[in-house]
């Protein structure tokens, strides 16, 4: 059997040069992208088309060879697939019909969920037959915390008040809802894999905004509780927790969910990362997305240093968020070939 780099490097392997992917790795920034992007009715559609989301999904491999393909689709499926009205509006990105209260979980749904996602787990199957014997390719899934402040809130937020005072003022209402995103993402994530999927990362994108005891009480503890029924069925399944902003808060996200990689957002220091994390799991990160913006000479200082600030354990090589639509292309070229050729 081939030996896939990433895999490798996620079950705590250090490899002389670490396996790469991009967080964001299809999408605007490509023009092939937008190419097949407008021949989608809309973006849910897009993702719920298998033919298009495989080809979306095999783009970047295509152009860059990333060591990674993760599955095109997006966090927002779950409350979709749970009967909550979900919209990507041009230009503004998400729109939910926003819950109401707490009272308002009890009409969604887990029931039509598994046939509602069913176009996902073919993608998966299709492009698992596609990729390069060494690539790897990765399921994801939103963290419930994360996924709830878009349903309360119908969509991004500057503050996350709503979503925050029913969790702070009714906590046993907003655990309700956690609760079914536990169920709803645990499942989801468990048929990915068996669908093909190979490794799995969890994207809590907003946890940076939570106090500590609520950081631990939505963030950690229902993580560690997906993870350990996800494991359950598929126990050599590696995990990429991504708790965004979590400042001091990655060392204990690292030691009690159970996953087997955390990636760092830019502003975790390399040297802190390489004595409380990478002691423990596999670390993956943290490219300032806009130093790959940037490109040229700042980029590949910019790589050298995490290179040389994470060399003495398991790193996967990331940015520390998802690549931003104006970037070149060709500058994902150059890190690419600079990763590939700098030697370690
Ligand atoms: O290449 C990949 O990374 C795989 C596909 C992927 C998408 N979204 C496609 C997408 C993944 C892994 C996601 C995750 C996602 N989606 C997150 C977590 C990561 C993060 O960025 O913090 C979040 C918060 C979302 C929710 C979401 N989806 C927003 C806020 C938006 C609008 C903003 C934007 O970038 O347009 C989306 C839309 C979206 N998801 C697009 C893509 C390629 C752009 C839609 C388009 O093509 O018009």
């Amino acid at each position: 059997m081939t030996i896939k780099p990433l895999i490798e490097a996620l079950q705590g392997k250090r490899l002389k040069v670490p396996p790469v992917w991009l967080m964001r790795q299809a999408g605007r920034y490509l023009p092939e992208y937008r190419k097949t992007r407008s021949g989608a009715r809309d973006f849910l559609n897009f993702c719920y088309t298998p033919a298009l989301a495989v080809e979306a999904t095999l783009q970047p491999i295509r152009r860059f060879a990333m060591d990674g393909a993760i599955i095109f689709s997006d966090i927002l499926v779950i409350p979709d697939a749970l009967g909550q009205e979900v919209a990507f509006v041009e230009g503004k990105g998400p729109v939910l019909v926003p819950l109401e209260s707490p009272e308002s979980v009890s009409g969604l749904s887990l029931e039509p969920m598994s046939q509602h996602l069913q176009p996902v787990y073919e993608a998966l199957s299709a492009v698992r037959g596609e990729l390069p014997p060494e690539t790897t390719l990765i399921g994801f899934a939103g963290a419930p915390w994360t996924i709830a402040t878009y349903m309360i809130e119908g969509g991004s937020s500057k503050d996350f008040a709503r979503a925050k005072s029913w969790a702070y003022g009714d906590p046993n209402g907003f655990a309700r809802l956690i609760d079914l995103l536990v169920d709803a993402i645990s499942n989801h994530l468990i048929a990915q894999v068996s669908a093909g999927a190979e490794v799995l990362q969890i994207f809590d994108s907003w946890a940076g905004v939570l106090p500590e005891a609520a950081f631990r009480q939505w963030t950690i503890k229902p993580i560690k509780e997906i993870i350990a029924r996800v494991k359950a069925v598929h126990p050599d399944v590696p995990i990429i927790g991504f708790p965004n902003r979590a400042g001091v808060m990655y060392a204990p996200f690292s030691i009690e969910t159970g996953v087997d990689a955390v990636s760092i957002d830019a502003s975790v220091p390399l040297g802190w990362a390489a004595d409380e994390l990478q002691s423990k799991v596999t670390v993956q990160g943290n490219l300032d997305p806009i130093a790959l913006l940037t490109g040229g000479s700042a980029l590949k200082n910019a790589a050298d240093t995490i290179l040389s600030g994470l060399r003495n354990g398991a790193h996967v090589f990331n940015l520390g968020h998802g690549v931003l639509p104006p970037t070149p292309p060709d500058h994902v070229a150059q890190l690419v070939d600079h990763l590939r050729g700098a030697k370690g």
